[in-house]
């Protein structure tokens, strides 16, 4: 069956996770997201197509959003496999109500969870390796699922065992959560500990970032995708996240994450 798996990825997980599901599925292509976003329509005449991507805010990234709104699909079965950190999702509400604008839905699909690379967050910790090896082995097992459920064409929608009782609340604040991180005016920058070396620009999937005179630029006319590869991929730790409202830096004394078989490269190469 001809499949086409379109993948966005920050820190490597779902990367990692379109890999592995490739071995399984082989004839499967997989195209990155962040290589179609500027043109108009995308076309895809794969009669399987699915969808790897990260939660981000609990929803799908913002660009997995702009992608399918132009996404020209004939595929007879779609599915979608969402990597998260340990939060609720909404994010395959939001993907069925943009393909029902094309007559389409989804057929199946999956939270999977990763390591969590969002080190904003003071309780945050880097990930182990035990427990990286453990989320492996769960990750393995998911995927005997999701390539069984995939082959066989099945209906199969999972339902999100996190915080259930929370659910109203978070399908209230999910949507204004981007409006909360403009108001709070959540920036990157680089710290003095920068040495020019330019991979928070070759990394960054959205051309957000620009070297000028060796020092990294985020530019305010770009749109950031928040996937996190600047911060987690600079070799110094150098790139912080602050709140120009509240004057707080958020990731000085936290470590990074990204997944240790994805390099900074392999991010590059979706672009
Ligand atoms: C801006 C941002 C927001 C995130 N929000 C959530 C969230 O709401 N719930 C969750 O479980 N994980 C969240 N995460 C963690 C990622 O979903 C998780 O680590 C994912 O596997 C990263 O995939 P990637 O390496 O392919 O980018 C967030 C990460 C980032 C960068
Ligand atoms: S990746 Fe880090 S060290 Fe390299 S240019 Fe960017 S901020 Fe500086
Ligand atoms: S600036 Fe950083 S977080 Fe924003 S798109 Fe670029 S790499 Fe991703």
């Amino acid at each position: 069956m001809a499949t086409d798996i379109y993948y966005f990825s920050g820190t490597g997980n779902s990367l990692h996770l379109a890999r592995e599901l490739k071995k399984r599925i082989p004839e499967a292509e997989l195209i990155p997201i962040a290589s179609l976003l500027k043109g108009n329509v995308v076309k895809t005449s794969a009669e399987t197509v699915g969808f790897v991507f990260p939660v981000h805010l609990m929803m799908a990234p913002k660009p997995v959003r702009t992608f399918l709104e132009k996404l020209d699909l004939q595929a007879d079965y779609t599915f979608a496999v969402a990597t998260r950190g340990g939060s609720r999702t909404r994010a395959f509400a939001d993907l069925e109500k943009i393909l029902k604008k094309h007559g389409k839905s989804l057929d199946s699909y999956f939270i999977l969870n990763m390591a969590n690379n969002d080190p904003k967050f003071e309780n945050w910790h880097q990930t182990t390796e035990s427990e990286m090896a453990k989320l492996e082995s769960e990750l393995q097992n998911r995927l005997n699922l999701v390539e069984n459920v995939v082959r066989n064409k099945e209906k199969y929608k999972e339902e999100d065992t996190y915080f259930k009782v929370q659910t109203p609340f978070f399908s209230v604040i999910s949507p204004i959560l981007p409006v909360l991180n403009r108001f709070f005016n959540i920036e990157f920058y680089s710290d003095s500990k920068c040495s020019g070396c330019g991979t928070c620009e070759k990394v960054c999937l959205s051309g957000k970032i620009k070297m000028v005179d060796e020092k990294p630029v985020w530019q305010d006319d770009v749109q950031c995708y928040f996937c996190n590869a600047c911060l987690n991929y600079c070799p110094q730790r150098a790139v912080q996240i602050k709140s120009k409202l509240l004057l707080k830096s958020y990731t000085t004394e936290n470590e990074r994450y990204h997944h240790p078989e994805v390099t900074a490269d392999d991010i590059a190469g979706q672009k």
